[in-house]
């Protein structure tokens, strides 16, 4: 059979380092070794009934059928807005300050494309959902690594960025609540933030997936919060995570209107897009009873406090994660990330992430997805107790 060369964007494209855990994960499974997974970060628990209930009912709706408006449903953009305005006081215009998204990843993506050109710089943090630099390459452009340190709470710190880099950059990609830290973002930090996109004329991207999951009754500031924001960035929300609907491929992004017009017209030629029932129940997703976010939020909770407990029970240095659903796991003595999170599929039959497949900062961690069972996440727990590590 004919090869046919892969384009010379498709050749740059990072290796997925998670590929390879996910095959040693299935090595692992074959052997007969029951695996307790949290090494992935795909929710565990089902979208609510009342959304699904909602995509029952529109996929009845023959108007859903045809081709769905080319830039979003106008009712999923105007319930995003009052969603905003609700849960973070933020107003925002439906038609200029909102584009629906094929989910975050999608967007995120895009995003490079939309604004770089090649040779440009963007900044990124380092550790770091591996998409940003994804979207970076296929744009050819070049990434600066921010790194996220625990002196810093895990935030960067824009003083240690050099002046050519910050004068160069067009766009900057931040998470809080953070993937793969569990860290959060304070208002000072966005405020900074601001004054540095302001200043330098950089795009901020505020990647808020976690947005909903933030612990100890302190809910996680949006971007948009901070006055000055909407002028300088804009901010990615996906209904993966609040929801539960990571499978159902929406997100949408809020902010500011030259740069939700860019998102616009590059989906214009990529796509029509969603299939308008999803993007009905996405909108009663928003508007509807919130309480199973709130039962979500509790679930997690719950789980972070045993594994936490737990973990510092054994003499493991973990701090209590502030929100996402991640732990970030200082490795034992001795061990690399890889090292660590390979003896603990061997010896525990627990699965974790190595934490230099976020980046070179994150080694010396493994990230701990709290996406399985009170009980498994408990078993896990004595499972590496027994090892004696710390
Ligand atoms: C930080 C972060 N951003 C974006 C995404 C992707 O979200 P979506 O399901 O909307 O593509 C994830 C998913 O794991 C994530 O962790």
């Amino acid at each position: 059979m004919k090869s046919f060369e892969q384009s010379e964007m498709l050749a740059r494209l990072p290796e997925q380092f998670f590929a390879k855990l996910v095959k040693k994960v299935q090595h692992a499974k074959k052997k007969g070794y029951d695996i307790i997974n949290l090494g992935q970060g795909n929710p565990d628990l089902p979208t609510p009934e009342y959304i699904v209930h909602s995509l029952r009912s529109a996929a009845e709706n023959p108007l859903h059928h045809k081709y769905s408006p080319f830039r979003g449903v106008p009712e999923l953009k105007e319930a995003v807005c009052k969603f905003y305005k609700r849960d973070y006081d933020v107003d925002l215009d439906p038609e200029k300050e909102v584009a629906v998204l094929f989910g975050a990843k999608a967007g995120l993506v895009e995003l490079s494309q939309c604004l770089l050109n090649p040779g440009d710089t963007a900044l990124l943090p380092d550790p770091g959902y591996p998409d940003y630099m994804s979207g970076i390459v296929m744009a050819d452009a070049k990434p600066v690594f921010m790194p996220l340190v625990e002196k810093n709470n895990y935030l960067p710190d824009y003083n240690e960025i050099s002046q050519k880099d910050l004068k160069q950059a067009k766009l900057i990609f931040l998470n809080y609540p953070n993937n793969p830290t569990a860290a959060t973002a304070t208002k000072e930090f966005f405020e900074e933030t601001v004054e540095i996109g302001e200043k330098h004329n950089i795009c901020v991207v505020h990647d808020f997936a976690y947005g909903a999951i933030g612990f100890d009754n302190k809910k996680p500031i949006s971007f948009l919060q901070v006055p000055g924001a909407k002028e300088t960035g804009i901010e990615i929300y996906t209904m993966s995570k609040t929801y539960n609907m990571a499978g159902w491929r929406v997100a949408f992004a809020v902010g500011n209107p030259s740069v939700i017009e860019a998102l616009n017209l590059i989906q214009d030629h990529m796509y029509v897009s969603l299939f308008g029932a999803v993007q009905e129940a996405a909108a009663d997703a928003l508007l509807g009873s919130q309480e199973p976010v709130q039962e979500l939020l509790e679930i997690y909770e719950r789980r972070r406090n045993i594994f936490v407990e737990g973990m510092q029970k054994i003499g493991c240095d973990i701090k209590f994660p502030k929100g996402s659903f991640f732990a970030w796991m200082p490795v034992a003595e001795g061990y690399t990330s890889e090292e660590f999170a390979d003896m603990l599929i061997e010896k525990a039959h627990v699965a974790t992430a190595p934490g230099n497949g976020f980046g070179e900062h994150g080694e010396g961690y493994v990230r701990i997805g709290l996406l399985t069972t009170e009980e498994r996440i408990q078993e896990a727990v004595e499972r590496i107790g027994k090892l004696n590590l710390y």
